[in-house]
């Protein structure tokens, strides 16, 4: 491929819809053993530098934006100035969230605090942080439940916990509705950290939350690469049952060993080969939706480094659409999936007393059938030799 084509087809552009959360670039580096290595950004910078890399827009957490003891007055100059930084660069602000976790006051949960206080509390910051989504145009708006979990379980019964984080959720939808608002919620799984587990940590289990609510439908999923791969699972599963759901409503994308503590790696930085197969399946799907970068630079980083990891996290996800695309026109690639679905071919199971007597009848060339084999070790390594960039 021609050198130079191949470089302009990985440039970022706003049309590809990438985002970054403001903690995301905005990180000093602090973890749980060290100081601060970097001195930050401003929203403000962060938001002309994204847009000078060809991001599409910023998303953020209230206290991001407008630091929890700001006076009403601060609070609008500060919003005032974000927002003349994304009229000036054409930046959006597609999504937004609440810090129900930095706060002390969150120790022990927002939504599923043993202190009604607290519940209560994180409803009154969750409903003025929803207005200033709103007024940023942020569509959806993401719960993330970092601290709703528990050490102890001597502590708390989880069906009273998942009861508290319910009636908040609904309470919240009430919220919308009767503010008029244009507005969906998008919950994120997480497994652990910061809590040793948190409640509703997989995709699965906040699928199966999402229809116990009183508005299912305005509730979809934000699932994470690193959170899914925390938890050992195959990340590009939980998310096709998530499209299939019609539930896929905002995507964070990182990278994540797996067991290792939670790493926030550039996209693709550790497992390009599952990085690959999930573009593809959103690149297939024709999803619509932002490709959001909740990841963080190393901490070995200074300024440079910051930006080189921004930028690396897009390249490498337009890198791996057009792989996908090289997987699609590949013609011995396709032949072999092309006999794959000859052989998937048939008629759908749908039960009828004809169907039934029939089936019960039907005989199998069972020895054929246990020996024929499924060609999957030849289409994996084509695969990997595309992935490589040998074909
Ligand atoms: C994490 C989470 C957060 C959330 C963010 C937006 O592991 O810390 O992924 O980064 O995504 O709070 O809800
Ligand atoms: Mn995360
Ligand atoms: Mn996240």
């Amino acid at each position: 491929m021609n050198g130079n084509t191949a470089q302009g087809a990985y440039v970022p552009r706003p049309e590809h819809h990438f985002t970054f959360g403001l903690w995301t670039v905005g990180s000093m580096g602090r973890d749980p053993f060290g100081d601060p290595v970097r001195p930050g950004f401003t929203p403000v910078r962060i938001v002309e530098k994204l847009a000078e890399l060809g991001a599409y827009g910023v998303n953020l957490h209230d206290n991001d934006l407008v630091p929890r003891d700001a006076t009403p007055a601060e609070r609008d100059r500060i919003v005032k100035e974000f927002k003349a930084a994304l009229d000036a660069t054409g930046m959006k602000v597609p999504m937004a969230t609440t810090n129900l976790f930095g706060d002390p006051v969150f120790r022990d949960g927002a939504f599923t605090s043993n202190d009604a206080r607290v519940r209560a509390y994180a409803l009154q910051k969750t409903m003025a942080a929803i207005d200033l989504g709103v007024e940023l145009g942020a569509q959806p708006y993401v719960f993330w439940g970092g601290r709703e979990g528990s050490e102890t379980n001597a502590a708390k019964d989880g069906r009273t916990a998942l009861g508290w984080f319910r009636d908040c959720m609904n309470y919240l939808c009430e919220y919308v509705i009767a503010q008029g608002y244009d507005l969906r919620f998008a919950l994120e799984p997480k497994p652990n950290e910061p809590r040793g587990d948190i409640y509703l940590p997989t995709i699965g289990h906040m699928l199966a939350f999402v229809y116990t609510l009183d508005h299912p439908d305005m509730v979809g999923l934000n699932p994470e690469v690193a959170h899914d791969q925390m938890a050992g699972l195959d990340f590009s599963h939980g998310v096709a049952q998530a499209l299939d759901a019609g539930k896929l409503f905002h995507i964070d994308l990182n990278g994540q060993v797996p067991g290792r503590y939670d790493q926030d790696f550039r996209f693709g930085a550790d497992n390009p080969r599952s990085a690959f197969f999930l573009v593809k399946l959103l690149e297939d799907a024709g999803w619509p939706g932002m490709r959001h970068f909740d990841a963080h630079a190393y901490r070995t980083e200074d300024e440079q480094g910051v930006w080189d990891f921004a930028a690396g996290c897009m390249r490498t996800y337009l890198i791996l659409k057009e792989k996908a695309a090289q997987f699609r026109a590949d013609p011995e690639i396709q032949q072999l999936l092309g006999e794959l679905r000859q052989r998937a071919a048939g008629e759908r199971p749908v039960f009828s007393a004809e169907s039934m007597q029939a089936l019960k009848l039907r005989s199998f060339d069972l020895p054929a059938m246990r020996a024929q084999g499924y060609g999957y070790e030849r289409l994996d390594q084509l695969t990997t030799e595309l992935l490589l960039g040998v074909r």
